[in-house]
């Protein structure tokens, strides 16, 4: 039995915890009952490294060591909660993914690329997801959200041009894959972006009917 690995990805105030509790409201409804998890995080190890991640620190954190603490945490969490999920055939729907890592390390930072993928394949072997949702909205709408928010974490205190570059790795990508993502445009009000989020519902629902 294999569940369905489903990934929410977007720049900093895409909607995306809102637009997720819509999305397994909406699957609960058709008889679906989600794990709902996310990424750093979902399990407590790999959420104290979350903290370590996000934190502000008096000693810059190196680049290569932000990768990896992502990756560390990515293992933790996919063989003790999301790898068993799936085995169970569950849906599983990720707040946050590998594609987090493309666009933030990748884009953001400017990490090589193929240094990711060597990492991605360590820990993931041949596990991606089967359905990405990409909630995309342009960096200062973003922006104004995260800061309406709460104080600043260490990523949301990135300069602008970080964010530009961690929207485009997202599009870049999604638009390589169109039979893996979807791309919706979440600047609109909630109403209309809940009513674009129904073809993918229905996808999600389809794959886990079988
Ligand atoms: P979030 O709760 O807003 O999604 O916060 C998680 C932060 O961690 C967000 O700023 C993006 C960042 N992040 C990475 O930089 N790389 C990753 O691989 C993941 C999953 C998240």
């Amino acid at each position: 039995m294999t569940g369905v690995f489903v990934t929410l990805e977007g720049p900093e105030g895409a909607g995306k915890s809102t637009n997720l509790a819509y999305i397994a409201a909406a699957l609960r409804a058709a008889g679906c009952e989600p794990l709902l998890t996310r990424e750093p995080g979902g399990t407590p190890i790999a959420e104290q490294i979350r903290g370590l991640l996000l934190a502000h620190h008096d000693e810059p954190m190196d680049d290569d060591a932000e990768l990896l603490l992502v990756f560390a945490a990515r293992a933790q969490h996919l063989n003790r909660v999301i790898r068993p999920a799936l085995a169970t055939g569950r849906v599983v729907i990720s707040d946050r993914f590998t594609d987090a890592t493309y666009a933030y390390q990748g884009g953001g930072r400017g990490i090589d690329l193929t240094r990711i993928a060597a990492l991605e394949h360590w820990t993931q072997g041949d596990l991606r997801p089967d359905l990405t949702l990409v909630l995309d909205v342009p960096v200062e709408v973003g922006m104004t959200r995260a800061r309406a928010r709460s104080a600043l974490d260490r990523f949301e205190s990135e300069q602008q041009s970080f964010f530009e570059a961690v929207r485009s790795s997202y599009l870049s990508r999604a638009e390589l894959a169109p039979e893996r993502y979807v791309i919706v445009d979440a600047s609109a009000d909630l109403d209309q972006v809940q009513q674009r989020l129904q073809p993918f519902i229905d996808q999600v629902l389809e794959r886990w009917r079988g």
